[in-house]
């Protein structure tokens, strides 16, 4: 895998069109046969989007699924993979993933493991698919309730970033992707994360705005990755407000679904307060993010004692952990983070009553 060396190519609106047109017309005239995948909503919103900037990908086949984090599952992997045998997908075949992340995370799996790989192209329809799960070459599935059990590390042939797209997503949805955007700044750019706290959270009344921090979110993101594509060490920064924050969406997956940027936000707050406790972050940063995050999303219940033991063992089964202990990336400051810090039981529980 060339990881180290490439990169992906990222390439925005208009001109990102004409790349990924050339691309498919004459750089590889290899491609034989070209398959989108979609989910329900995508294929009502987004494909005709799609389909109006490159007209000649109409003559290709779709692939739609329904649309939720219940079908990130291998059942619906192998699904596609029976699809894309039915419909003579060989080696030298493309998968065009539009959707969001659920859609970017199957369909780059199903890429990296269909004989034994073949090629493929994101072009996330959704805040978070664009500022996070389409960048960074995690594909993969859940395995029951364990978030992203499954998967591999496979690198896109492109990223295609069109912020049309996301006039059609709701409020929530945006806030989602938000909180990922400013887990970038928290943990390394200060001033992202102030001009984060700045914008406001219309996209199509501030688009120009939205498009230079949607860049610029990209960039820190892959600059992190790059140093680190394997997670082996300082990848693991980008896990801040993801231990506890995964924890809740895989415990509220099944009983009254969260959406992920939610979780990680809630995320955030109680793991800012574990770094104000052990790891040096000081109180008036603490409260700027508490006092940030819980506007921008306040959360209504307390999590019951019963609920925290059982995020407790989800936390065990978390991928990050290492001998049995949970792992947690802690800030040191407004832009910085350190990785690898194992926290007490007592403390994690603590930081809910928080
Ligand atoms: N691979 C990674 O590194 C990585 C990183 C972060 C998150 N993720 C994964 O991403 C997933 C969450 O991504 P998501 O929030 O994009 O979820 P999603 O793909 O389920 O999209 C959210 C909803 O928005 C709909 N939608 C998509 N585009 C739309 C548009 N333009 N207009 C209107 N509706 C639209 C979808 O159909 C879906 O109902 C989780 O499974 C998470 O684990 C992966
Ligand atoms: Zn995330």
């Amino acid at each position: 895998m060339k990881i180290e060396k490439r990169g992906e190519f990222i390439h925005f609106d208009k001109k990102a069109y004409d790349v990924l047109k050339h691309y498919l017309l004459y750089q590889v005239n290899s491609i034989k046969n070209i398959f989108i995948l979609v989910d329900d909503i995508t294929y009502t919103y987004c494909l005709p989007i799609l389909f109006q900037n490159i007209n000649f990908l109409k003559k290709s086949n779709i692939i739609k699924i329904k649309s939720g984090e219940k079908e990130k599952n291998i059942y619906t992997c192998i699904q596609i993979c029976k699809n894309l045998e039915k419909l003579q997908a060989d080696r030298k075949s493309l998968i065009i993933n539009l959707g969001g992340g659920v859609i970017t995370d199957i369909g780059g799996f199903v890429a990296s493991i269909f004989k034994r790989g073949i090629r493929f192209v994101n072009i996330p329809t959704t805040l978070l698919g664009m500022v996070d799960a389409a960048v960074g070459y995690k594909t993969g599935v859940n395995l029951d309730s364990i978030k992203n059990e499954i998967g591999s590390f496979y690198v896109p042939e492109f990223l295609i970033i069109d912020t049309h797209f996301l006039k059609t997503l709701s409020k929530k949805e945006i806030l989602s992707g938000m909180a990922e955007m400013l887990k970038h700044g928290l943990i390394a750019d200060k001033s992202f994360w102030k001009k984060m706290n700045q914008i406001q959270i219309d996209i199509i009344k501030n688009e120009n705005e939205w498009k230079y921090l949607i860049h610029k979110s990209i960039l820190i993101k892959q600059k992190i990755v790059n140093q680190d594509p394997k997670e082996r060490g300082l990848r693991k920064i980008l896990n801040f407000g993801h231990t506890i924050g995964h924890a809740l969406e895989s415990y509220f997956m099944n009983v009254n679904k969260i959406l992920h940027g939610i979780s990680v936000i809630i995320g955030m707050i109680y793991e800012s307060w574990i770094s104000f406790k052990i790891n040096g972050l000081s109180i008036s940063d603490y409260q700027e993010i508490k006092s940030y995050l819980s506007a921008l999303y306040p959360i209504e219940n307390k999590i019951s004692n019963l609920e925290i033991n059982k995020l407790l063992l989800i936390m065990e089964h978390d991928k990050k952990n290492e001998e049995n202990k949970i792992q947690f990336s802690l800030l040191q400051e407004i832009g910085k983070c350190s990785y690898n810090c194992q926290v007490p039981y007592s403390l994690i529980k603590e930081s809910f009553l928080n």
